[in-house]
């Protein structure tokens, strides 16, 4: 998978991509991530991106011309399959999203500052728009971090323990059973004695029982979906 992702702060997205399994992920050529630098596509002197709004208001607007021309170059060099823009004012990223853009070859995310995009962008040219959820971050990035964690974890290949990603939270629209490690006693804290009876079949039981019970108790809406 390749994935692109247009940023005015590209800084920001060095670090959460070059530790552990994602860093993993690139090294075995899984995925491929490349950040762009959307001010080199800004315009005259002093390479502007954003302007004030039409109409009045507080707040600038990301402008139509350095983002199109950014996004009419990265497509002259591949097509996509999605154009993703994050926004607060979106639908909120899930666990079957990501398992969808597992799938997809190319992907390009867009990362808004400032009051966002001036519309005609998403207009023409995005196809998905991904808020991370129900609060308002300074910029896209960390979201798009967020989401290409979510998306490269399940890509085929990527975790060793094909099993691990299987029995994630929210993979059956569930959370996650409580796990343990040693020791099995800890300050007289027990481990649940089933998880020790080698009865793996009750053992299966017992954690459905409990992802539901936790999930009946936290996140009741999972159930009527
Ligand atoms: N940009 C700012 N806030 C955001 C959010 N919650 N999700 C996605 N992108 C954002």
């Amino acid at each position: 998978m390749r994935i692109d992702i247009i940023s005015v702060a590209p800084d920001l997205l060095k670090s959460p991509f070059n530790h552990s399994i994602i860093k993993r992920a690139q090294k075995k050529g899984l995925v491929e991530i490349m950040v762009h630098d959307l001010r080199k596509y800004g315009l005259g002197n002093y390479k502007q991106i954003d302007d004030t709004q039409f109409g009045g208001g507080a707040g600038m607007v990301m402008m139509i011309e350095p983002i199109s021309n950014c996004i009419k170059k990265l497509q002259s060099e591949r097509s996509y399959d999605e154009i993703i823009y994050m926004t607060p004012d979106a639908k909120t990223l899930n666990q079957s999203i990501a398992n969808t853009l597992s799938l997809k070859e190319n992907i390009l995310i867009l990362t808004g500052h400032y009051k966002g995009v001036d519309q005609r962008i998403r207009d023409k040219y995005i196809t998905k728009e991904i808020s991370i959820g129900d609060y308002v971050l300074t910029g896209g990035e960390l979201a798009a971090a967020v989401l290409v964690d979510a998306v490269v974890r399940l890509i085929p290949g990527v975790i060793g323990d094909e099993q691990s990603a299987l029995t994630d939270s929210f993979q059956d629209n569930l959370l996650s059973p409580p796990v343990y490690t040693r020791p099995a006693e800890f300050e007289g804290m027990k481990v649940p004695a089933i998880l020790l009876s080698g009865n793996f079949p009750k053992i299966d039981d017992w954690r459905s029982e409990q992802a539901y019970k936790r999930t009946e108790e936290i996140r009741p809406d999972l159930l009527d979906e």
